[in-house]
């Protein structure tokens, strides 16, 4: 896709890319924001290098993409006096990290996040890499039996399944029902949107079906040909489409530490 105003460089034919000639430090132009609205479609994540984010210049990039999304469920890692921005440390301390299995952003939600924007200033010597994976190729390498088969079908996404382990007693989380494959509002592609964390059930099925196809379709979502992983250095941006890509925070890195924002954008309700 031609650029006005950034160069663009695939990690894979079909996902990711590393987005240059842009200083997110700075105000952006009308012009930047379109080339990077454009290239999160083309793209479904973008990644930067180099990019020392204030707090304030990491809401201005997800200011482009829509409102910025306040998590209640997770107040605690909020950053003092800007609460829409989400501290994401991990270190010899550390007992879990968010977002270990694959998932899109809170799709327990009824409106789930558009996307979000990872900010890290320090990064582990090795590892700690984030893996993504494109909902629409998982979605169209389908047969056509199986795509007939979900069309029309629905599945509850349950908060409990991630924040109750880690949220105090006697804590409500969202329960949300979403079509098992939704179409990108803007691109108007189909994408499979059920994933490991958050889904609990499809709905229109028995019990025992249920357990055998979520398991395929889970599964089915990490094949290796439909994923790219971003290998961070410090002052490192990932800003991916959680309506078309998953993504699993690889934690191999124990005892070190990996440390930084993020930012998540509101979205709409799936359909
Ligand atoms: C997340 O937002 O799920 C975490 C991603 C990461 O830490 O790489």
């Amino acid at each position: 896709m031609p650029y006005k105003t950034l160069e663009v460089s695939p990690l894979t034919p079909h996902l990711g890319a590393e987005v240059s000639g842009v200083d997110l430090t700075a105000p952006l132009s009308a012009a930047q924001a379109e080339d990077l609205r454009a290239a999160l479609i083309d793209w479904h994540v973008i990644f930067f290098r180099d990019q020392p984010l204030t707090f304030e210049g990491h809401k201005a990039l997800a200011r482009c993409f829509g409102d910025i999304h306040i998590a209640p469920s997770t107040k605690a890692w909020q950053v003092e006096g800007h609460p829409e921005i989400t501290r994401m440390h991990a270190d010899a301390e550390s007992k879990y990290v968010a977002g270990e299995d694959w998932h899109s952003d809170m799709t327990c939600d009824p409106e789930p996040p558009l996307g979000s924007a990872l900010y890290l200033h320090t990064v582990p010597p090795t590892g700690g890499d984030t893996a993504f994976s494109n909902m629409h190729l998982a979605y169209e390498a389908l047969g056509e039996r199986m795509k007939a088969y979900l069309d029309g079908l629905t599945a509850t996404h349950d908060g409990a399944r991630v924040f109750a382990a880690i949220a105090p007693p006697g804590s409500q989380f969202p329960v949300s029902v979403h079509p098992v494959v939704r179409t990108h509002p803007e691109s108007g592609r189909k994408a499979l949107f059920v994933n490991k964390q958050f889904t609990a059930r499809i709905n229109e099925v028995s019990k025992d079906e249920n357990e055998a196809v979520l398991a395929y379709l889970v599964r089915h979502v990490q094949r290796p040909e439909f994923q790219c992983r971003f290998r961070w250095r410090p002052h490192s941006i990932a800003l991916w489409d959680n309506r078309s890509v998953q993504h699993s925070a690889i934690w191999d890195y124990f005892p070190m530490t990996r440390s930084g924002y993020r930012v998540t954008i509101k979205g709409d309700k799936p359909v």
